[in-house]
């Protein structure tokens, strides 16, 4: 099935995290424009009100009134958030007391020690279960600088430390092994404070304070890219998906499809508090297959899901190599493609740190799971879209993390 017209995905769930971490941390009145009030950002405004901050809705806005962080009197719920959790603990561990972080299912399940090692040189203690994974608590205070050369590309941990940083004493110097989205960084500068990137090394002098200002959040690449997908895929499609966020750090799915044969064209372009943002123009094709590995990975790691919809309905043998930070996602998310893959009628080969798909597959109307996993759901109903078939999710509602309308958007699209 063809996808054409007009679409404006919800805004960006990263930005928007950041957005409410920012205003709680800066001085003054932060305004945040269109923020998508979905699952997963609704986790991190409720837990900067429990850091004692007022963070509340002003018409189609939220404001947040930046000032001192104090100790949570409640267990901080990060629900299915590993930003919210993540950035939260870079936060709390400068903030002197206790504050007990928690999860969903999910959640507790997701590695938390990246955060932890780094955090403990920096001067925080914590008690997690099992050492690595939550619940835990975080003994914050005062910290201190560090060097840290990280082991693996994740902007959370990257986030978490930079936050940490704001409070310490002493620069903190992190090097990345690769690029991984750079929205913290942007946002800091934005915010005021002096932060310089050489390559993959990030300093942060200590002692700076941010200052509030208003933010304009555009559209969530990640969400843009399953229609995105669909239209790429799907000869004779057209489609414009507007105001999305065109960080180069975020757009790795856009130059692969480029790469597949994509008729792709990027117009408007602007910039909205620090962040580029663009008009996707997508016309339909045959897309070849390609391979995704190495440093792009970091800059498309959410739409990887989305690129195996797209490497289905592509001519060739696609590879999907260095990718196993997809095995401790929201899921095991090349596991849960495989399966819903397979319980589709494709046969996919998958490998620890990725796949092989020899598109084009056939599939199959079917019935799949989705580990309540918002984008496996998602993808999911993308590939039903542009195979025409029916596919049943087990859990559609997990779309709400990131996507609260996404099944009837895409009905606007057929
Ligand atoms: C995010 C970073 C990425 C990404 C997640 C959002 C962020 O996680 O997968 O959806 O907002 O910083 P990692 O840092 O674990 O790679």
């Amino acid at each position: 099935m063809k996808a054409h017209g007009e679409i404006t995905p919800p805004v960006d769930k990263s930005i928007s995290h950041r957005a409410f971490l920012f205003g709680a941390l800066a001085n003054g009145t932060t305004r945040i424009k269109g923020v998508l009030e979905s699952r997963d950002v609704m986790s991190t405004a409720k837990a900067v009100q429990s850091l004692g901050i007022e963070a509340r809705k002003d018409h189609e806005d939220w404001v947040v009134k930046g000032g001192t962080l104090r100790e949570p009197i409640t267990v901080i719920d990060a629900g299915n958030s590993g930003t919210t959790a993540r950035l939260l603990s870079g936060i709390c561990a400068g903030i002197d007391g206790v504050t007990i972080l928690t999860g969903d299912s999910s959640l507790v399940c997701r590695p938390m020690g990246r955060v932890i090692t780094p955090l403990e040189k920096m001067g925080a203690r914590f008690l997690a279960r099992s050492g690595r994974y939550l619940p835990m608590a975080i003994q914050g205070g005062s910290l201190q600088g560090i060097s840290y050369d990280m082991e693996i590309a994740s902007a959370q941990v990257k986030s978490a430390l930079l936050l940490a940083g704001l409070s310490a004493s002493g620069t903190t110097t992190i090097t990345e092994p690769s690029k991984s989205r750079d929205h913290t960084e942007r946002m800091l500068a934005y915010f005021g404070a002096e932060v310089a990137v050489d390559g993959t090394t990030i300093y942060m002098s200590p002692g700076q304070r941010l200052q509030a200002r208003e933010i304009t959040v555009p559209s969530d690449p990640s969400s843009a890219a399953f229609p995105a997908v669909w239209a790429a895929a799907t000869p004779g499609s057209s489609l414009l998906i507007r105001g999305v966020c065109i960080n180069p750090t975020r757009t790795g799915f856009l130059r692969v499809l480029e790469r597949m044969g994509a008729h792709i064209t990027v117009e408007n372009i602007r910039e909205w508090a620090g962040e580029p943002v663009g008009d996707i123009q997508v016309d339909g094709g045959v897309l070849h297959a390609t391979t995704i590995e190495g440093e792009e990975i970091p800059t498309l790691i959410d739409e990887i899901p989305t690129l195996v919809a797209a490497a289905c309905l592509a001519q060739g043998r696609t590879e999907i190599r260095d990718a196993s930070e997809l095995r401790v996602k929201e899921t095991d998310r090349i596991a849960a493609m495989v399966q819903g893959l397979t319980s589709l009628g494709a046969h996919v080969d998958e490998n620890d740190d990725g796949m092989t798909i020899e598109g084009p597959v056939q599939l199959h109307s079917g019935s799949v799971r989705t580990f309540s996993d918002h984008r496996i759901a998602m993808c999911l109903h993308i590939l039903a879209k542009a195979f025409d078939i029916d596919v049943h999710l087990d859990d559609p509602s997990c779309v709400d993390i990131s996507y609260p309308d996404f099944f009837s958007s895409m009905e606007t699209l057929v």
